[in-house]
C-alpha cells in the first residue's frame, strides 16, 4: 500500500514537530552543561554554596586567596592564589580551569613543580564544577568578565 501524499505531509510534519520539541527540550540542560555561565543566578547560586565548602578554606571566603601566594612555601609548591581580580584565574580560559579543578594540579602541572591544589573529579560532578566556576566569575567585574569570555572562545577555536 502506497502512501498518499497527503499522508506523507502529515508524517513529515509529525517527524519535524518531534525533531523541533526534541531541540527545545535539551537546550536547558545543555546550557548548563559544559559551560560556566555568570548570568544564570541559578548555576551562581550552586556554586557560591560548592564553592563555601570546598574551596573558601584555601581560596578565601571572599577570594582574596592566601597571604603571600606569589611565594614559595617552605615545604615547596605555592599558597593558593585570589580567584578575585587580583588573581590570575582569569588569565586561564574556561577549559582550563574546569580541567585544573577536576584533575587538580598535580596531574597538569610541569614536571617538578609540586601543587597544593587538590583535585575534585572524584567528589564533584561536572556540573558542580561548572558551577563553582560561574560562582567565580560572577565576582569579577564586568570588563574582566568579557576579557576572559573573549580568550575562552580564542582558545576553543584553536
Ligand atoms: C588545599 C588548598 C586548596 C583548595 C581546597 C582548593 N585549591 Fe585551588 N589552588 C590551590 C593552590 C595552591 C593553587 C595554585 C596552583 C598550584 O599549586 O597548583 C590553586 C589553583 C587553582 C586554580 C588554577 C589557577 C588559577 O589561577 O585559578 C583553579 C582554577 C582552582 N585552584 C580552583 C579551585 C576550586 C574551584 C576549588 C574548590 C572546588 C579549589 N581550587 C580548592 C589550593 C587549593
Amino acid at each position: 500500500m502506497a502512501l498518499s501524499k497527503i499522508q506523507l505531509l502529515l508524517l513529515g510534519c509529525v517527524i519535524i514537530g518531534v525533531a523541533i520539541a526534541g531541540y527545545f527540550m535539551m537546550r536547558p540542560t545543555d546550557s548548563l552543561q559544559g559551560q560556566a555561565d555568570a548570568d544564570n543566578l541559578e548555576q551562581v547560586a550552586m556554586g557560591q554554596k560548592i564553592y563555601a565548602e570546598n574551596c573558601a578554606s584555601c581560596h578565601g571566603v571572599k577570594l582574596e586567596g592566601q597571604k603571600n601566594w606569589r611565594r614559595q612555601l617552605p615545604g615547596g609548591g605555592l599558597p593558593a592564589p585570589p580567584h578575585d581580580q587580583s588573581g590570575h584565574t582569569w588569565h586561564h580560559p574556561d577549559k582550563l580551569l574546569f580541567n585544573y579543578t577536576k584533575q587538580g594540579g598535580q596531574a597538569l602541572a610541569p614536571k617538578g613543580f609540586k601543587s597544593n591544589m587538590p583535585g575534585y573529579g572524584e567528589t564533584l560532578s561536572d556540573g558542580q564544577i561548572w558551577a563553582v566556576l560561574a560562582f567565580i566569575k560572577s565576582k569579577w567585574p564586568d570588563k574582566i568578565r568579557r576579557r576572559q569570555a573573549r580568550l575562552s572562545e580564542q582558545s576553543q577555536r584553536k
